[in-house]
């Protein structure tokens, strides 16, 4: 990450009057989506605008109305201003507001956030407000002008701040609303903490009136020698010349961008594949005009074939866990490297290649940390359990989340499936929603698998389970929940259960597992303990090994983790106790068992 210019910012605000002097009808018709999503922002010139942001709560949202976004303050003794940032406690950006303050716990509703800052202007340079993620609608307001509004939790996006930033002193306004909605995505019923505010980082970039917006620099499908690839210019007149070097693969193309901006290039190249064991990164360079931007990329091949998946040509068997991006130690949603070291660091631990980032799209210090370790991933929209499956809105913003997810990690090595989906019921509506989204993610991305992870299973005979989503039809690999044992039946049930696939494609055993509280003891029947849940996953591991196309597993999952449906006091306490670890980190018997069963897989395979 380079620097930008920051200005030292010391001036008394009373210096600044005439900043106030905005009329609502103007700033409401300004109102736009965010500017398409700029690429690799650790890539690029940027400035933190991180730190303690003071932040107003609008429980009735009543901000809008009175004119908050133009961060004014009193005048005089007879001026009515019914709020002041200055006087406002702060928030830390990035960061939940819910594990921040006790009154916040539960809170779900409108915080307004306020960062001054300073600011030099540059000539030939563009500047972009980047998000990493805000929970859940966000407004953003530069000066009092807005500059857009973003729907969804848990993707970046970037407002085009040019015009609206001034020489010196500035104010970033952002409210910040997460209330549930049945049209949203996801809609009013999860099985995690509603985590509200400002959860990644913010930052300025700074690029050239011409710059390069996104590039896809990857091997093709299923080839090991072919890179494909395209570079999207922004502000760039026709004919623009493109650099793609990889200087240590001797590796220097070019190509010219059409009338769109876009330049596409295809050509052969002798690479050090990356994998689990040989996570190779190489520094790859895009050039065009002005603009230079570096990136680490692995490259790795990635198909299907029959029932088995292959990396590099070769079968995998994807050991993973499941992971919910709860901040480890303490409350909260994770975002830091520091996190992410922990969180994955217990991954790897576990004797993993592979980790299943639930519900939603990750933190990029997750996926760009996995790239580093060599753990494969599997990424996911929250289109989880019940939608608005015949709301154009909600199809629109799952797209929008899925398209968003997509352009953040689609030159990531360790991704290897997109997941659409969880646990959705079957019905109509549901599924041409749902082959929608499985269709626009491979016209967004061609190279990687798709998913989805469904419950919907049938009994089709004395101990025989089928799992038989029609969903199954659209998707390069099936993932599978299944809670025997903990929803449905014994733990021993497992023993003599048979599984059937109505698809003939790679099975990943997407969730299993029970609660267990760190540290409860008991006979093996005795749910809650840690005794109940290794037993559980005795049996489950035994079941497993028996079934069909079976090229993967990622167990329910790493760490404890809040949630608002978890009520049993002295035991969950708001939190779902199936963790392999506390949510301190503590290590429960199960954690052990499935360690073991990894670590023979292992073995087998060499
Ligand atoms: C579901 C769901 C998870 C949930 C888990 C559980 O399968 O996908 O989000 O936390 O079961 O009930 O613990």
């Amino acid at each position: 990450m380079k620097h930008g210019f920051l200005l030292a910012f010391c001036l008394p605000l009373t210096l600044f009057p005439s900043l106030v002097l905005f009329s609502l009808a103007g700033v409401a018709s300004a109102a736009s989506d965010p500017s398409p999503l700029i690429a690799n922002t650790a890539g690029r010139t940027t400035i933190s605008l991180n730190g303690a942001w003071p932040a107003i709560v609008d429980p009735f949202d009543n901000g809008l109305t009175m004119g908050i976004f133009r961060n004014e303050t009193a005048k005089s003794k007879s001026d009515r201003i019914e709020y002041d940032f200055d006087k406002s406690p702060v928030l830390n950006v990035p960061g939940d507001w819910n594990s921040q303050r006790e009154s916040l716990l539960f809170y779900e509703g409108t915080v307004w956030y306020r960062r001054l800052f300073g600011y030099h202007k540059r000539p030939n340079t563009r500047v972009f407000v980047y998000f990493g993620a805000a929970n859940y609608r966000a407004t953003v307001y530069l000066n009092g002008q807005k500059l857009g509004e973003h729907e969804g939790g848990f993707t970046p996006f970037n407002f085009e701040a040019t015009d609206a930033l001034r020489e010196g002193y500035n104010f970033l306004v952002v409210a910040v609303n997460n209330t549930r909605r049945a049209d949203a995505v996801p809609a009013l019923k999860f099985d995690w903490w509603n985590y509200g505010g400002i959860t990644r980082d913010v930052l300025l970039v700074e690029v050239p009136t011409a710059f390069i917006q996104d590039y896809v620099v990857q091997l093709a499908r299923g080839s090991r020698e072919e890179i494909d690839g395209w570079v999207q210019l922004n502000g760039a007149l026709a004919a623009q010349k493109v650099t793609v070097e990889i200087p240590e693969a001797g590796v220097r193309e070019s190509a010219t961008s059409d009338a769109a901006g876009r330049a596409a290039f295809h050509f052969a190249a002798k690479l050090d594949l990356w994998s689990p064991e040989h996570p190779k990164l190489y520094d790859v360079v895009v050039t065009s005009g002005e603009d230079t931007v570096h990136d680490q990329i692995g490259f790795r091949s990635l198909e299907v074939q029959g029932a088995k998946i292959l990396l590099n040509g070769k079968p995998i068997f994807l050991r993973g866990v499941s992971m919910h991006e709860q901040a480890p130690f303490r409350d909260g949603r994770a975002f830091s490297t520091e996190d992410a070291q922990a969180l994955l660091g217990w991954v790897k631990e576990l004797g993993c290649n592979f980790v299943r980032l639930a519900h939603y799209p990750h933190n990029e210090n997750e996926i760009r940390l996995a790239d580093r370790m060599g753990l494969l991933v599997w990424s996911e929209i929250p289109v989880y359990w019940d939608l608005d499956w015949q709301n154009p809105a909600t199809l629109a913003t799952a797209e929008a989340q899925l398209r968003d997810m997509i352009a953040r990690d689609h030159n990531r090595a360790a991704v290897i499936v997109w997941s659409i989906s969880n646990e959705t019921p079957v019905k109509p509506e549901r599924l041409k929603f749902l082959k929608q989204l499985a269709q626009d993610a491979r016209g967004f991305d061609a190279t990687r698998l798709i998913t989805s992870a469904s419950n919907r299973v049938e009994s089709v005979g004395p101990g025989v389970t089928a799992l038989n989503d029609p969903l199954g039809e659209a998707l390069d690999v099936l993932g599978l929940n299944e809670y025997v044992g903990w929803y449905v039946g014994r733990p021993e049930d497992a023993d003599k259960m048979e599984w059937r696939l109505k698809w003939d494609k790679p099975l990943i055993v997407s969730e299993f597992g029970g609660d267990a509280q760190f540290g409860r003891h008991g006979d093996a029947d005795e749910r809650w303990t840690e005794e109940y849940q290794a037993s559980l996953f005795r049996h489950q591991l035994g079941m497993v090994r028996r079934m069909p196309n079976l090229a993967g597993l990622t167990p329910w999952v790493l760490m404890d983790f809040r949630s608002p449906a978890r009520m049993l006091p002295g035991v969950q306490d708001y939190h779902n106790r199936k963790g392999l670890l506390s949510d301190r980190g503590q290590r429960k018997q199960a954690f052990y068992v499935l360690q073991e069963f990894y670590k023979e897989l292992a073995a087998e395979e060499k």
